[in-house]
């Protein structure tokens, strides 16, 4: 879910709606504002997008200086008005928006029920704001110590903000797990999801941490705990352009983003390595070098995309480095009692650097000793922050739900990560550094060969398998994890379902899958087994599957063999990968477009999960 909120000497509406709009991509089956207005609270909200919003407000009174929003990805609850935020309270005094999800709703939600309580929608966000309401009434307590009991009662994660309607001018906020960021103006505050609703109004942000509370005036920031000790905020300044959200003239942020890529890498390497002296220089592995030459092994831990990236680096840190390394889904590791300890090194991978089965699976092993490396991308995000050292990614802001640049800088991050690692440990030879050192910086300027050449030729193969019930995305080695991702693009963009498998342990089941119809998309560029993928190739078109290859330029043997297939520039075997994934974002892309689906926020899905 994305929130915002605004109190100041404007009106609070258009701070409120154009942050909804930017935040959209966490979530947007429903969204709503309550604006504090003449002494009484003015909730407007609706299942729907923003715009549904937007329609909605047109006729009510919006002078109001201020305000909170709301959009929402459910959790308890189907998408519907009543269950969209924000939520008023049974005396109509208290409205509440809430990101995060409140686990131990029910056993409230009966003691409220007892008290008489009844409630509007199906949501754990009502329950938490009727829990708070009582606590306030049955203690004639302030709203500021009515949240703070409340959240020592509830388990789970949320951020809320609270207005309450005898408070004019008054926003308390409050985290736990969820984000929550406040923008610094001359007598105003904006807060949000994430900065990026801010940007253009100021530059002076405050992270707020988790057990902190808020409480936030036109000209004053008071940042307590749960304890009622004062916290001085940690002002840091916004290092983000506003030109860097929007879409630049792209009819989708999903394509600005696949064709930013090029930069993107070319960002994320800039300064960490040098093809000239062959040095690469990654001041966040200095900090932990002594742990990363005694680790007994490397713990990856991530969610959707970033996971992918995480078992390619696996591979890599493996095959380079001589170390063990287990890749790990976030949401698995922390529920399965893991063993985990001061000798490991646990790497987390992610975007938003929010994802709450990441964030919660490294406070566990952190809490067993364990040092965490972040590679991360959202500077100052939770993860970041509870990383003991890292490597941001420098993709810039990532809108397009599904991810694209983010995971090919996750890529290039890992790779430096693995090369360095390598030299530490003097397991990789001085030509075999180099020449990798070489291919990496050629990296950008492959993407950008791959975007120019290729793009056409990808929309008319998009065009032809549109109607496509199945696809089957196949690659081995180094390029397994890259036929996982790409069946996880098309599914996420097109609804289409995909599979992405090793190729060889295809015969072990989704073969009994092939014939006429079904596409399959096999990543067959040149390498070591090369020959091997060649085989799978015979396999599937012995049995009359569609044969889509990535195939490396020029290799007429592999392109003759497939009905349609595109050409990657030639690339050492370790790189080619990163190379590999830009075809499979576009050609999602283009058959998701084909096929009328809204590519930047597909259906279920939300940017930034921050709810397990
Ligand atoms: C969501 C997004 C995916 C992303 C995953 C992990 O599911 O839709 O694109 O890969 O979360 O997110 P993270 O921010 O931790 O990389």
């Amino acid at each position: 879910c994305g929130i915002v909120g605004y109190v100041g000497h404007r009106q609070a509406y258009p701070y409120l709606i154009e942050g909804l709009r930017k935040l959209e991509y966490r979530g947007y089956d429903s969204a709503g504002i309550a604006l504090h207005s003449q002494q009484q609270l003015l909730i407007s909200k609706t299942a729907g997008k923003v715009a549904a919003l937007e329609e909605l407000t047109k006729t009510i009174d919006l002078s109001a200086k201020t305000g909170i929003g709301h959009t929402r990805w459910a959790t308890h609850g189907v998408p519907s008005d009543h269950n969209a935020h924000p939520h008023r309270s049974q005396n109509g005094k208290l409205a509440l928006v809430h990101n995060g999800i409140i686990e131990n709703y029910a056993t409230i939600k009966e003691e409220l029920l007892k008290k008489g309580y009844t409630f509007k929608s199906d949501t754990d966000s009502e329950v938490l704001l009727n829990f708070i309401e009582d606590i306030k009434t049955n203690n004639a307590c302030t709203l500021e110590e009515a949240i703070r009991i409340a959240l020592k009662r509830i388990t789970g994660a949320y951020v809320i903000l609270v207005l309450d309607e005898d408070s004019p001018n008054t926003i308390i906020a409050a985290r736990k797990g969820s984000p929550l960021v406040i923008g610094i103006g001359n007598g105003e505050h904006f807060l949000g999801s994430d900065a990026s609703p801010m940007l253009g109004h100021t530059k002076e942000v405050v992270y707020i941490n988790d057990y902190e509370l808020a409480i936030i005036k036109p000209d004053e920031l008071i940042l307590k705990n749960l304890g009622n000790d004062i916290v001085t905020p940690f002002v840091q300044k916004l290092d983000m352009e506003l030109a860097s959200i929007e879409k630049a003239g792209y009819p989708h942020f999903m394509l600005k983003e696949i064709f930013e890529q090029p930069k993107a890498i070319q960002d994320c390497l800039r300064g960490r390595l040098d093809s000239t002296t062959h040095q690469i220089t990654l001041s966040g592995l200095e900090k932990v070098k002594d742990k990363l030459l005694t680790a007994h092994r490397i713990i990856i831990v991530a969610c959707g995309t970033s996971w992918h990236a995480a078992l390619l680096a696996e591979y890599w840190i493996e095959e380079l480095c001589r170390v063990p390394v287990e890749v790990e889904y976030a949401s698995e590791f922390r529920y399965r009692n893991p063993i985990v300890g001061p000798d490991d090194l646990i790497i987390a991978i992610s975007q938003s650097g929010e994802t709450a089965d990441t964030l919660v699976a490294l406070e566990n092993a952190k809490q067993h000793g364990a040092t965490i490396f972040g590679v991360v991308n959202v500077v100052g995000s939770s993860i970041a922050r509870l990383s003991d050292s890292g490597i941001y990614t420098h993709a810039g802001p990532e809108i397009g739900v599904a991810s694209t640049k983010a995971f090919t800088t996750q890529l290039a991050a890992l790779l430096l990560f693995a090369i360095k690692l390598a030299q530490y440990k003097q397991k990789i030879d001085t030509a075999t550094s180099n020449t990798l050192i070489n291919e990496l910086q050629a990296v950008p300027d492959k993407v950008q060969e791959i975007l120019n050449s290729q793009l056409e030729k990808i929309k008319s193969i998009a065009h032809k398998y549109v109607d496509a019930k199945d696809f089957l995305y196949l690659g081995r080695g180094y390029n397994f994890p890259i036929a996982l991702e790409g069946a996880l693009k098309l599914k996420e963009i097109s609804y289409i379902h995909a599979e992405g498998y090793p190729a060889a342990e295809m015969k072990h089941g989704p073969i009994a899958l092939v014939d006429e119809n079904l596409p399959v998309l096999f990543i067959a560029t040149k390498d070591k087994i090369q020959e091997k993928i060649i085989s799978n190739m015979q396999e599937i078109k012995a049995r009359s599957g569609q044969l889509i290859a990535l195939v490396s330029t020029d290799d007429t043997f592999v392109s003759s063999m497939a009905d349609d297939s595109i050409e990657i520039p030639e690339a050492h075997e370790t790189i080619a990968p990163i190379l590999s994934t830009i075809p499979l974002q576009l050609l999602a892309y283009y058959i998701g477009i084909a096929r009328g689906c809204d590519v930047d926020k597909p259906r279920n899905l939300a940017k930034s999960v921050t709810v397990e």
